[in-house]
């Protein structure tokens, strides 16, 4: 099957709905940031820590429109229990390469839901006394903020729906679409309820 044919077939599929962010504005977006980090940093050096799996696909992208001398680490957290709402719970799976002690950090996520995940985080790397911590996320889904967590850079704002694309998986699927798509809420609730009584 060719590229061309798989994107087709996946778009008219049941799983995914409308586009909501077109891979042209996503560029355009992510350029601006790119700017305006270049901007804020001026005259500094950054470490940008990418949080696996998601964010490998902005970070990429970002990191061509900074123009300051800059190196990339990535790190790898995962939730203990069902989520981290109930367990409150997080590890580190992979950790950094890099001492950043005295360093600037600017941790690059995909898209910051409870901010759970990223307030864990964040505790964590200060334990290692950058010079300075601030976030870049793709998508700031506001709406189910738990933790309070200050965000400096945000490409777009989204509320309740599930998305997925531009490095964003269901079940580890569809990170290679351009364009970021609404993932059509039927096909989650069927999953959920699925899960639920496995298990029950
Ligand atoms: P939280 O902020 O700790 O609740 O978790 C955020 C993480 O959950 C993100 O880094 C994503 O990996 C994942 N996530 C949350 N919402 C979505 C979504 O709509 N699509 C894909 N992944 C998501
Ligand atoms: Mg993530």
């Amino acid at each position: 099957m060719t590229q061309e044919n798989y994107q087709r077939e996946i778009k008219s599929s049941e799983i995914l709905g409308r586009i909501l962010f077109p891979g042209k504005e996503i560029q355009k977006k992510v350029k601006e940031l790119g700017n305006k980090i270049t901007l804020d940093y001026f005259g500094k050096e950054i470490i940008l820590i990418c949080i696996l799996r998601g964010a490998v696909v902005f970070l990429t992208d970002l990191i061509k429109h900074i123009d300051l001398p800059l190196s990339i680490d990535f790190m790898s957290i995962s939730s203990y229990g069902f989520s981290p709402i109930d367990s409150g719970l997080v590890k580190i799976t992979k950790d950094l390469d890099e001492n950043i002690e005295g360093k600037h950090v600017l941790i690059v996520e995909d898209i910051i839901d409870t901010g759970l995940t990223l307030s864990y985080m964040i505790r964590n790397l200060q334990l290692r006394n950058p010079a300075s911590i601030e976030i870049c996320t793709l998508i700031d889904r506001e709406v189910r903020r738990i933790a309070n967590i200050k965000i400096k850079y945000s490409a777009f704002k989204l509320e309740e729906k599930y998305v997925v694309g531009y490095g964003l998986d269901y079940k580890q699927r569809y990170r290679n679409l351009e364009s970021i798509y609404e993932l059509k809420t039927d096909t989650v609730k069927k999953d959920i309820e699925s899960l639920k009584s496995s298990l029950k």
